[in-house]
């Protein structure tokens, strides 16, 4: 093989979105504006290295309201709480900021208005992820969890009319869908969402991952372990066709027998990682002998979500 017959396919769209640049920024101008420490409930976004830049900067990252000292300012992360955890920070009279995507707030949303209605909601998602928890808490007597086609079975619902589907915000789209018609077989009346719960980043990922997989003999996904959108490229790209697919946190991570024999690699990033880490393990393939990476757009993305209101920086007001 001559290096001139190697690729790199690089995704796009990758790594941040919207929801995510968001919540780094607020914990990065909560910082300047309250001065260190400032506490985040739960990882900021699930990437370790974005947990520990902002670290180093004074944020300290707690897994429950217990651990911040009382009248102290807390983030909520990007993943959403649910109500309980903002009344306890009431009655702890904790300074809150939430970095709650608003895509997931949308969720909780339909949450309330479905179990509002009287309706049983079948929530797809993954136990024990933080964004399923929050969501569950909004209506914890109206919604059970399904993770998988194998769960539909086992449900029990008060009146099978009345039964709506949500789902987490990060989950693989094609999963998702065999899991609602396995619920649409057993509830025919199943009620949809008013739109999508699985995100447009997470989408747009997943659709771009598909076209560079099936060229691929080997899909580098860069994302942290407990990144779901980033596990879940994973899976995409094997589905898609890749050969082999592996998830690093950055390019020391990779194995050079990985490459052996590989000609075509692709590259993508999950939505809570920066590019700086993308751009380290295109530097390690060129060491190795790859040529630069020619980018493979499905998607352009242009949403910005404003900051929480605390953050903003007002308006002056007109003369
Ligand atoms: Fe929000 Fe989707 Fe990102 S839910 S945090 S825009 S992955």
């Amino acid at each position: 093989m001559t290096s001139s017959e190697r690729r790199v396919l690089l995704a796009a769209p990758r790594g941040y979105c919207a929801g995510v640049d968001r919540a780094v920024i607020t914990v990065e101008k909560a910082l300047d504006k309250y001065g260190p420490p400032v506490y985040v409930r739960k990882q900021i976004v699930h990437n370790k290295h974005v947990v520990s830049s902002l670290e180093a900067r004074g944020a300290v990252f707690v897994d429950e309201l217990e651990s911040v000292p009382e009248g102290a300012t807390v983030v909520f992360s990007a993943h959403g709480v649910s109500p309980a955890v903002h009344a306890e920070a009431e009655e702890r009279s904790l300074r809150t900021i939430d970095a709650t995507c608003p895509l997931v707030t949308k969720v909780h949303n339909e949450a309330r208005r479905f179990a509002g209605g009287g309706q049983d909601i079948l929530l797809i998602g993954h136990a024990g992820h933080e964004e399923v928890e929050g969501t569950a808490g909004e209506a914890p007597d109206s919604i059970q969890l399904v993770e998988g086609p194998d769960d539909v079975d086992r449900i029990e619902v008060r009146d099978p009319s009345r039964v709506a589907w949500l789902s987490q915000t990060t989950l693989s789209v094609d999963e998702t869908m065999q899991t609602v018609d396995r619920l649409r077989e057993r509830f025919p009346q199943l009620i949809d969402p008013p739109s999508d719960d699985i995100c447009y980043a997470t989408q747009n990922r997943q659709v771009a991952v598909k076209e560079i997989a099936d060229k691929a003999d080997l899909v580098i996904v860069v994302g942290s372990a407990n990144s779901s959108n980033s596990v879940r490229l994973v899976e995409v790209a094997l589905e898609a066709g890749a050969h082999a697919a592996y998830r690093v946190d950055n390019a020391e991570e990779i194995e050079d027998a990985w490459l052996d024999g590989v000609q075509v690699v692709g590259v993508t990033s999950g939505a809570s990682v920066p590019d700086s880490l993308v751009e380290g393990v295109l530097d390690l393939l060129t060491e190795r002998g790859f040529p630069a990476a020619e980018e493979v757009r499905t998607a352009e993305e242009s949403l910005i979500f404003a900051l929480p209101p605390e953050l903003r920086t007002p308006r002056r007001a007109a003369s």
